[in-house]
């Protein structure tokens, strides 16, 4: 006899199964994210059968076969570098971004670069209709590439489609969340529909060596939507990341396990689509106004990459009895860290004064050695003296007020040598190739030589 469905509720955050409804979570304590689901059998994907006699599998060696995987490269040269140079054929891609970011122009501009290629690319739009899917390949100049497209939400359509007799290269989902498998009764993004979903396109990609792209919305926090499962399920993971107000936007690998996760790839959103920028530097440092106090230019590496931007603070005095500090585009933890240090150990005090940092393009920096410029900023700003034009900082600050040395080291001094930065302010400690890069070189092993140095009026 057919057991009864049963009802239960899943968290639509982690993915846990209640019996009954509750408000808060038990598994990872959020408020209301159960949602009542029934649950007719195991859901295709979950690896569940009811098959007890399996069949034996050949066991291979490590070294069987050392190549590396093959790649499919994009034509995108951002894109590539992201992905570990190319896409892999049969691995599954999972792209994360905010509404309006860009995604879909990617993925769009990605699918004609294939394609012209000679490549069979599938883009499956559950979004938007085709006639909008079609304007936008216009408003690229796309509309003459051979992209098969088609505007479909139903899962059993679309692997009935993929499962015909022709191969495809690459197919785009865009996105997880607007599929719905009918053999569940679930709304369409909830936890089991996207876990579906996903676990079949990925089995259909592993068995036909077509690469998958998937598009994934993320929640108000940035974590793409739907639980973590997803993101072990497929191999890669990039976020398209940037800010609305500026037009650049920058990829970045959070997983991959085909190459590495530091590398970056910047975008600029213009009138024909995104533009490849591949000399981010000049364009972060662009509309600099050098005039102002307050500007320290950063010397980071993002991945392999050399990347300079302006880190901008404003110290003003404070009418509040606790002083503002607002950060954006940096970890607003470090920024207390820099101004503890900067009191406890330079005497240099900002308890009295509303602090504002600023990372100019709307780029997000996490990478420490960005303390040095930050604090050179803030003693900039705090005693209006103009730091030079043609100076770079870089190095980590530690809670003694040592500046600890950076990675990378010469590949920063030759990007500044680059762009015509004469001197830069580096940590006393750490190696720089010989002959590696032709600017003077100022190194310090203590914060409080930059303060001297800076001068702030107190
Ligand atoms: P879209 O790819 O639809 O974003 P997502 O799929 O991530 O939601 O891009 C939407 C934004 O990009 C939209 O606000 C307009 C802008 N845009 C341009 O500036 N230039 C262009 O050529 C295109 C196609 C979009
Ligand atoms: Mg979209």
């Amino acid at each position: 006899m057919a057991k009864a469905p049963r009802t239960t509720y899943v968290c639509q955050s982690c993915g846990g199964v209640t019996p009954r409804w509750v408000g808060r979570c038990p598994s990872c304590n959020e408020w209301n994210t159960l949602v009542e689901e029934t649950d007719a059998g195991p859901p295709p994907g979950s690896g569940v059968t009811r098959q007890t006699r399996g069949r034996v599998v050949n066991l291979e060696t490590l070294d069987a076969r050392g190549e590396a995987p093959p790649r499919m490269p994009t034509g995108i040269a951002e894109l590539d570098r992201v992905a570990g140079g190319g896409i892999v054929p049969g691995s599954a891609l999972l792209i994360g971004g905010e509404p309006g970011i860009g995604k879909s122009t990617l993925l769009l501009q990605l699918c004609a670069s294939l394609a012209k290629a000679g490549h069979r690319t599938l883009y499956f739009s559950g979004e938007e209709a085709a006639a909008q899917v079609r304007l936008r390949a216009e408003r690229l100049g796309l509309s003459k590439s051979p992209v098969l497209l088609a505007s479909e939400t139903n899962l059993s359509n679309i692997l009935a489609t993929l499962g015909d007799d022709k191969r495809a290269d690459l197919v785009v989902i865009d996105s997880i969340q607007t599929l719905w498998a009918d053999m569940l009764d679930a709304a369409p993004g909830t936890v089991s529909q996207v876990r579906a979903a996903t676990g079949s396109l990925i089995r259909y990609a592993k068995q036909s060596g077509a690469a998958l792209l998937l598009v994934g919305h993320v929640t108000k926090d940035g974590q793409i939507a739907g639980p973590k499962v997803i993101e072990h399920m497929v191999d890669t993971v990039l976020s398209f990341e940037g800010d609305r107000g500026h037009p650049f936007r920058i990829l970045r690998a959070v997983k991959n396990r085909f190459g590495a996760t530091d590398e970056i790839g910047v975008f600029e959103m213009a009138q024909q689509g995104l533009r490849e920028v591949s000399n981010p530097s000049e364009l972060f440092l662009g509309d600099r106004d050098a005039n102002a106090p307050g500007a320290a230019v950063f010397a980071g590496v993002e991945g392999t990459r050399p990347l300079l931007v302006e880190i901008q603070a404003l110290v003003a005095p404070s009418a509040l009895g606790t002083p503002r500090r607002a950060v954006v585009g940096w970890d607003a933890n470090r920024l207390s860290m820099v101004l503890a240090v900067l009191d406890a150990r330079c005497g240099v005090s900002l308890a009295q004064h509303d602090v504002y940092l600023n990372i100019a393009g709307g780029l997000k920096i996490t990478e420490p050695a960005a303390d040095l410029a930050a604090a050179a900023a803030l003693l900039s700003s705090l005693s209006g003296s103009v730091l030079p034009a043609d100076h770079v900082y870089f190095g980590e600050i530690s809670l003694s007020g040592a500046v600890r040395a950076a990675g990378h080291m010469t590949t920063r001094l030759k990007e500044a040598q680059k762009l015509g930065f004469k001197r830069a302010v580096l940590p006393a400690a750490g190696e720089i190739e010989a002959g590696g890069a032709k600017i003077t070189l100022q190194r310090l092993s203590h914060l409080k030589e930059l303060a001297e140095q800076i001068g702030p009026c107190q």
